[in-house]
Formats: structure tokens, C-alpha cells, sequence
């Protein structure tokens, strides 16, 4: 029972929470006369020397104590005595580990913005260096049409700044407290629900004791947030695994982010960007665990619930360093850019400008045209050339309406500068795009 019974090896990371919600609580407590001014000014010089110790020796694991509230309580009787026992009036364990959970939880979206914000910062500087970087663009993993470097990683920073407003959402809904609510019912004490609201940071009490005490939908936002995110990251992981692979040759990963093999002296393995993808299924399984701890309990409190923490602790510990890591990969990742053009020049990937040409300057219907330029890439592709240097002849031999103004197309850099609608791959827009964003993160 009692190992099965304990949290405090793992709630014991809600140490500074609990204190904070302590103190709260008693100086309400003693305002409201419910507690007199003494006992309550010794309960709190002793909550902050057990502070001090806990910052200083970390926190006793007695299993026997069972959670991080009953230590602190214990250890605050051996400090002041009797006393001690004042702090837990018109309150319960139900709504105090609410309370330090969402502060806890209120912290670490705070974290985790603090890390996306770098993050972004990191992809804007670099697409800005390589905004007019010609590289292949995909789809299907095949070479599709031009794209550049800076655009591409643009595409990330989108993905981020969503992921920043989600968990921002996320903190607005939460940001209730429910100290208070006790047990499940409510209290018979004349508590001031919106002074200890305040003192935490919260913008008011919840509204209902029962969802007070039973609501961890805060923790599962997170959850969510971050498995989004996660999946972002191992996206970006993902393509610097292909990119950095020797066929694809378009990154040289930094030394502190890869690794040599034991036996394979050439090997440079992307050790970091493979957990970032594979971090991102342990953050998955973290929200899918405690989807299914919440999904049967009946209201209010169940000991389930204390199962709540370790997949939270777990999947934050796991984003921290995922964001971490891909904001130093990409701040120190050497882009192999001739290495992308020469790729991006080889895959007739303006064979799409070609026939937009064919449409724009021949007026052909757009189908037809697609055709004539897949006769012109056939003969590209046999004589071993890029679309650009075929002769003139022989285009005119593939269509008579061909003419020497379409070179001006033909080329890679032509073909991302024409790219000029809203959010297209153009250097003018990216550029443009890049600078909002700037202004956006108060960088401009
Ligand atoms: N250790 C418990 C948890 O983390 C604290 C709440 C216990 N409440 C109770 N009624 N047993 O959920």
C-alpha cells in the first residue's frame, strides 16, 4: 500500500507550487479572521525556511508521507509545533493538488513559449540568409517545382507561431483557481476565494467546487499543445535526417548535434534530430495516457487522478529538450545551397513554368500545354540536359509557338521570382513575410 499508495517521488516537482499555495492560503486565512495573525505569520516564516531547505537539499522521499502535501505539513509541525496543523483549515488535498498542478502546468507554458520564441528567431535569421537560396520542392518526396531555402523554412516558423497561440489559448482557459472548492463541496468558512485567486496570479476562482476538483482538462490542453508541437518538430527532425543523408547531401549537421559510430570512421549520425522524431511519439503516448486515466472517472476526486503528473512531468522534460535541440541545429546547421540549386536544376522542376509559358504566351488551353512540355521533358531527359539548355530548334521542333522569350522561364531562379501570389515562394515575398514576423515577435 504504501508504495503503490505514494506520489511524492514524483509530485515532489510540485514542491514550489505547494508552498506558493500555502502561503496564499493562510494569509487569507488570517484576513479573513479564520486563522489569527500570529499563527499564521509562524506558519509562513516556517513554509519559507522549508523552502529554503528544499531549494538547498531537495525534498525528503518518505514513502510513508506519502505526497509532497503531507511532507511539507509534517515538516512544518516539526518546525513550529501544533501550530502547524492551522494551515490545512477549510481546505483539502483535492483542491490544493489542483491548485499547484495549474500553477505548475501555468509555468510550463511559460517555458515552453519562451523556448518556441528562440526557436522562431532561429528560423528567421536563417531565412533570412537564404531567402534567395534555390532548393527542389516536393511533393510525394519527388522533385516538384522550385522552392527556396528561406520560404522553406518560413513553412516552420507558420507551423510554430500555431503552436505558440495554442498553448497561449490554453493558458487564458486555465488560468482559474481552484483553491478553495476543498474537497469537493465547498466549505462552511467564510474563505475569500478571490484574494488567494489573485495572490496565485489567476485571473478569478472557478466556478463550481465539484470541476474544481476533477477538472484536469488544463493538463490535457497541454497535453495536446504539445503533441502538436512535437509533431512539428519531428517533421523539421525528419527532413534533416533525409537532407543530412548522403544522396540528398543538403545539410552538414554540426558535430554537437551528431555523432560517429563505434566501428564506421566516416559516419556522422543525426543522433539529435532522430530523438527529436522519436520524442515526439513518447509526447503522444504521455497525452494518450492520461486521456485514458480521465476518460471513465466519475466526479469528483479518485485516486486515479494522481496519475495525472508523471506523463505531464514526462512529456515536458521531452519538449524542453526537443526545442533545444532543434533551435541549436538550426542555428548551426551548415545548408549545403549549390548542392540544392544543382539538385533543384537537374529535376525539370520548371517544366510546370514552361507550360504556365506555353498558356500565357501562346494562349494554348492548359492541358495541351501540359502535354507539349512533357514532350520537351522526354527529350530533356534523354539528352541528358536541363530543361533551359535545349536549342531553340528543338523546342520549336516539339511546338512551332515555342520561342527564344521562353528561356527567361526556364530558369530555377526565374521560376521562384514569379511566384509572386500571397505566400508564394518569391524572394520579394518572403522577404516581406519575414519582416512581418519580425515586427510580430517585436524583433523589427
Ligand atoms: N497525492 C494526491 C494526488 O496527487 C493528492 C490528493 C489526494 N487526495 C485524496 N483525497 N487522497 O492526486
Amino acid at each position: 500500500m504504501r508504495e503503490i499508495n505514494a506520489s511524492i517521488p514524483f509530485d515532489k516537482r510540485l514542491w514550489k507550487q505547494d508552498i506558493a499555495g500555502s502561503k496564499a492560503h493562510v494569509a487569507m486565512l488570517a484576513a479573513q479572521g479564520i486563522v489569527d495573525g500570529e499563527d499564521a505569520q509562524a506558519i509562513t516564516t516556517g513554509l519559507n525556511a522549508i523552502a529554503d531547505d528544499y531549494a538547498a537539499n531537495g525534498v525528503p522521499v518518505d514513502l510513508d508521507l506519502e505526497d509532497i502535501h503531507m511532507v511539507t505539513e509534517s515538516r512544518l509541525a516539526e518546525l513550529i509545533g501544533p501550530t502547524a496543523g492551522r494551515l490545512h483549515t477549510a481546505r483539502s488535498r483535492n483542491d490544493q493538488v489542483a491548485t499547484d498542478f495549474r500553477l505548475w502546468v501555468r509555468d510550463a507554458m511559460d517555458e515552453v513559449d519562451a523556448g518556441l520564441l528562440a526557436l522562431q528567431r532561429a528560423l528567421l535569421a536563417r531565412a533570412e540568409e537564404h531567402v534567395d537560396a534555390v532548393m527542389p520542392g516536393f511533393t510525394h518526396l519527388q522533385s516538384a517545382q522550385p522552392v527556396t531555402l528561406g520560404h522553406h523554412l518560413m513553412a516552420y516558423y507558420e507551423m510554430i507561431r500555431r503552436d505558440r497561440s495554442r498553448f497561449a489559448d490554453a493558458r487564458v482557459r486555465m488560468n482559474e483557481c481552484p483553491l478553495g472548492a476543498a474537497a469537493l463541496a465547498g466549505t462552511g468558512f467564510p474563505l475569500d476565494r478571490h484574494m488567494t485567486a489573485a495572490a496565485l496570479g489567476f485571473d478569478r476562482p472557478t466556478d463550481n467546487s465539484l470541476d474544481s476538483v476533477s477538472d484536469r482538462d488544463f493538463a490535457l490542453d497541454y497535453l495536446m499543445a504539445g503533441t502538436q508541437l512535437a509533431l512539428h518538430l519531428s517533421r523539421l527532425a525528419e527532413e534533416f535526417v533525409i537532407w543530412a543523408s548522403q544522396p540528398f547531401g543538403f545539410v552538414k549537421l554540426p558535430d554537437a548535434y551528431s555523432t560517429g559510430s563505434s566501428i564506421m570512421p566516416q559516419k556522422r549520425n543525426p543522433d539529435a534530430a532522430e530523438l527529436v522524431r522519436g520524442h515526439a511519439g513518447r509526447v503522444m503516448g504521455c497525452m494518450t495516457a492520461l486521456c485514458v486515466t480521465m476518460k471513465g472517472l466519475p466526479l469528483a476526486y479518485s485516486k486515479d487522478m494522481q496519475d495525472d503528473k508523471p506523463p505531464v512531468f514526462e512529456a515536458h522534460d521531452m519538449l524542453g529538450l526537443s526545442i533545444a535541440a532543434m533551435t541549436g541545429m538550426i542555428e548551426t546547421v551548415t545548408f549545403r545551397t549549390d548542392r540544392m540549386r544543382a539538385l533543384a536544376e537537374s529535376g525539370f522542376a520548371t517544366a510546370t513554368d514552361l507550360a504556365d509559358w506555353l498558356v500565357r504566351e501562346g494562349d494554348i488551353p492548359f492541358r495541351e500545354a501540359h502535354h507539349i512540355t512533357g514532350r520537351a521533358v522526354a527529350t530533356a531527359e534523354a539528352a541528358g540536359v536541363p530543361l533551359a539548355d535545349l536549342p531553340i530548334e528543338t523546342l520549336k521542333g516539339i511546338d512551332p509557338r515555342i520561342d527564344e522569350r521562353v528561356y527567361a522561364v526556364l530558369t530555377v531562379d526565374a521560376s521562384v521570382a514569379s511566384r509572386m501570389s500571397h505566400g508564394g515562394t518569391a524572394p520579394a515575398q518572403v522577404r516581406a513575410r519575414i519582416a512581418q514576423a519580425r515586427a510580430a515577435l517585436g524583433d523589427a
